[in-house]
C-alpha cells in the first residue's frame, strides 16, 4: 500500500511501549463514555468557566455557576481528570484546563466533528457491525427509512441538519479559495457541479469569475434546497440546477452544452467503487479531448498529519453506518484505478489544499 511519507513511518511500526499500549487499549474500551462526558464538560460550559477564570474553579463553584447536582459535577470532573482535559491545582482543591481541555474548547475542527458524531453517528454506529455485514447503513434507520442519508437530508431534525452540513461544509470551504485559483487557471465558460449541495461552491465560482455559467446536478430534493439558498445573491442568474439521481444507471449527464470542467467536490466518497465507475462513465460519456474531470476529495494516504489520516478513516465508518453502506473516504490509488476503468486517465493531482484535500485531474483516454 503506497502511503505519504509521514504516514508510512507512524503506520509501518509498532512502536508504544506494552504500558502505553495497555493505556490505549483502555482508551478504546471505555471510548464511548469518555467521548460523552467530554462533550458534555463542553457543553455544559465547565470547560469554558474554567478557561476564563484564573487560577480556575472549585468543585462546589462550579456547581454553583452550572446550576447541576454536586453529584453531576463530581463524576463528570473525576472522569475528566482521568481523561486529561482538567488537572489540579496546587491547593488540590482548584480545576484547571488542561491544553487537552483547550483544545476541545477551542479548535475548529474538533467542534464540528464533535457535533458530527454526537448528532449524525453515535447511535448509528451501534449498528456498524450489522451495516459492515449487510453493505446498507443499518445506523440510519433511526432518522428514516431512506435506502440512503442523501435521500434524507433535507428531512432530517434540524440539529442533525446542522451538524451534517457544518461538518460538510467545515472540509471543502477550506480548500475553496485555492481551489479557484486551480480551476480558473484556465478559461472556463461552463462547469458542471456534480453534488452541488446547497451551491456554495457554485457562488465562489460565480464570484470569482464573472462569466461562467454553473449547473449543480445533484437529487432534485438538493436542487431545493440550493435554489433557497442561492436566491437573490450575486451571481445566482449563472446558476441553474439539474435535478437527478446518479445512482440510476440510466441517468444521463447533460449534453445541452460544452462543460470545460466537471466538478466532483467530496462527491464520490459517496459512493461504492462500481457506482463510482457507472458515474465516471457517465461523464466521460459527455467529454471531448478538451474537458476534463476535476475530482476534489480528501484521500485519507496522501495526507500530511496522522491526524488527518485518523480522522478520514474513522470518517469512513460513518459511510458504512449511517451514510450508505459502501463507500469510503478512499485511498487515491482505488481512485485512480477506477478513474481508469470508466476510460479516463488521471493527468495530475494537485495535494494539500485545506485540510488535506487534493484535486485529482482527469482527462479521456
Ligand atoms: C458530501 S456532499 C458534497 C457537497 C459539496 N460538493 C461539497 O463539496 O461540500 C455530497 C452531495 O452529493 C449528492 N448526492 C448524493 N447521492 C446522490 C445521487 N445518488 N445523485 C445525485 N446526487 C447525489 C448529495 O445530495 C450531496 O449534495
Amino acid at each position: 500500500m503506497n502511503l505519504s511519507p509521514i504516514l508510512e513511518k507512524a503506520y509501518s511500526e509498532d512502536k508504544l511501549t506494552a504500558r502505553e499500549a495497555q493505556r490505549k487499549a483502555e482508551w478504546i474500551a471505555f471510548g464511548p463514555v469518555v467521548f460523552q462526558a467530554s462533550r458534555i464538560m463542553v457543553k455544559w460550559g465547565i470547560l469554558e468557566m474554567l478557561r476564563n477564570t484564573d487560577g480556575g474553579l472549585t468543585m462546589s463553584e462550579i456547581v454553583e455557576r452550572t446550576g447541576k447536582t454536586p453529584y453531576a459535577i463530581k463524576v463528570l470532573l473525576e472522569a475528566s481528570l482521568c481523561i486529561g482535559t482538567v488537572v489540579l491545582a496546587e491547593d488540590r482543591e482548584h480545576f484547571l484546563l488542561t491544553k487537552t481541555g483547550w483544545c476541545l474548547l477551542t479548535d475548529a475542527l474538533t467542534r464540528v466533528n464533535m457535533a458530527f458524531n454526537h448528532d449524525v453517528n453515535y447511535e448509528g454506529w451501534f449498528k456498524l457491525e450489522e451495516s459492515l455485514e449487510e453493505g446498507r447503513p443499518v445506523g440510519l434507520e433511526h432518522f428514516g427509512d431512506w435506502p440512503t442519508v442523501y435521500e434524507g437530508l433535507s428531512s432530517l431534525p434540524p440539529q442533525v441538519q446542522q451538524s451534517w452540513f457544518g461538518f460538510d461544509h467545515f472540509y471543502s470551504d477550506n480548500s475553496f479559495a485555492q481551489a479557484l485559483e486551480t480551476v480558473f487557471a484556465q478559461k472556463v465558460d461552463n462547469l458542471l457541479d456534480v453534488g452541488g449541495n446547497t451551491g456554495r461552491w457554485a457562488l465562489q465560482c460565480v464570484g470569482y469569475n464573472p462569466d461562467v455559467h454553473v449547473t449543480i446536478m445533484d437529487l432534485p430534493q438538493q436542487i431545493g434546497l440550493m435554489k433557497n439558498f442561492t436566491n437573490g445573491k450575486p451571481g445566482a442568474d449563472r446558476i441553474s440546477g439539474y435535478g437527478i439521481n446518479l445512482l440510476d444507471k440510466n441517468a444521463p449527464f447533460p449534453t445541452d452544452k460544452h462543460y470545460d470542467i466537471i466538478w466532483m467536490s467530496q462527491f464520490l466518497d459517496c459512493f461504492g467503487e462500481d457506482e463510482i465507475e457507472s458515474i465516471l462513465s457517465r461523464a466521460a460519456a459527455v467529454m471531448d479531448g478538451k474537458s476534463r474531470i476535476y475530482i476534489m476529495e480528501t484521500f485519507w494516504d496522501r495526507q500530511k498529519y496522522e491526524l488527518a489520516a485518523f480522522c478520514l478513516t474513522m470518517t469512513s465508518l460513518y459511510f458504512t453506518a449511517i451514510a450508505n453502506g459502501t463507500s469510503k473516504m478512499y485511498h487515491s490509488d482505488d481512485m485512480a484505478r477506477v478513474v481508469n476503468r470508466a476510460g479516463l486517465k488521471v493527468e495530475r493531482i494537485v495535494d494539500n489544499l485545506g485540510f488535506g484535500h487534493s484535486i485529482m485531474v482527469c482527462a479521456k483516454q
